[in-house]
């Protein structure tokens, strides 16, 4: 596996590949990371993955210093899982003059945690759009566990014309239902026991709406105060209509329940997708 930093080289290192399968991260690699690169398999025969925490996707004041950096860890783990290239560039690298040009994010962006994290996904797009111009995939892997960014890029490939196949992976999960994020490594053992209700009251919508229920407002509202009695912090619990990301109609079947909140300081989400009776 070539571990590469700079743009110059990773180019000359990719220019006679035929297919490009692409899985762009913030390193911190775990077990849902790497589902995505054996997918990445199944859509190119040059597998390329990216490590790069990108300033620009964090607010002012957010988890950007302390967002855990564990390269060595993480080139063993993507060698083992047969990823021929990493590019692992530093802030320079990517960032070489200020970043003025910016992507505005699609509508979609405008909500949910667009909401509560003003300038993500403007940055997410912006970081996405120049590496997807620095490696040019074929195909590019992403996970549902982050569904407002897959939906993002999605519309990102489709207004901007990007030949790059999108390829969405389920969540993987802890044991107990955790969905796995490296942000999970900030919580302290009273928090992490905790950490399994979002999850939980997002399944119990789910399972609500999928035997019938329709009063989706006070389905997620029910939820949100369970959550709020119990010591979280809610962003918001939402339901969305899964092909447009906007509130379900009565008629709607192909639904998705998403959720953010904090335990003390650390911000978690997580999504179901529910089929409709
Ligand atoms: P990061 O949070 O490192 O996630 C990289 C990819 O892994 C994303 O596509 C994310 O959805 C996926 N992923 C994370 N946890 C997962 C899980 N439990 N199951 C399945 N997939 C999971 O998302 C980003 O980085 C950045 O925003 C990025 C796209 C790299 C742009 O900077």
């Amino acid at each position: 596996m070539d571990i590469i930093h700079t743009v110059s080289e990773l180019r000359t290192r990719l220019a006679k590949e035929l297919s490009i399968a692409f899985v762009p991260t913030m390193g911190n690699l775990h077990a849902g990371h790497i589902a995505l690169v054996e997918e990445a398999k199944r859509h190119g025969t040059c597998l390329v993955a990216s490590i790069f925490v990108n300033r620009l996707q964090f607010e002012p004041g957010g988890d950007f210093d302390r967002y855990p950096r564990t390269l060595e860890e993480d080139c063993r783990k993507l060698a083992a899982a047969g990823c021929h290239v990493v590019f692992a560039p530093d802030e320079r690298e990517l960032y070489p003059a200020a970043q003025e040009i910016t992507l505005s994010p699609p509508l979609a962006a405008a909500q949910l945690c667009g909401d509560f994290r003003p300038g993500h996904f403007q940055g997410v797009v912006t970081v996405v759009a120049k590496l997807f111009n620095i490696v040019a995939p074929h195909a590019a892997v992403f996970g549902r566990k982050d569904y407002q960014q897959l939906f993002v890029i999605r519309e990102l490939v489709l207004q901007m014309n990007y030949p790059v196949a999108i390829v969405g992976v389920a969540t993987k999960r802890e044991p107990d239902g955790l969905a796995m994020s490296s942000r999970n490594g900030y919580l302290a053992p009273g928090e992490r026991a905790q950490a399994v209700q979002l999850g939980r009251s997002l399944r119990r919508i789910a399972e609500l709406v999928a035997s019938g229920r329709r009063d989706f407002d006070a389905l997620c509202e029910e939820a949100r105060e369970g959550l709020a009695a119990a010591g979280w912090r809610v962003d918001y619990v939402e339901l969305r209509n899964r092909s447009r990301l906007v509130p379900p109609g009565p008629a709607d079947r192909d639904l998705v329940v998403l959720g953010a909140a904090w335990i003390g300081r650390t911000r978690l989400i997580d999504n179901l997708e529910i089929d409709g009776p």
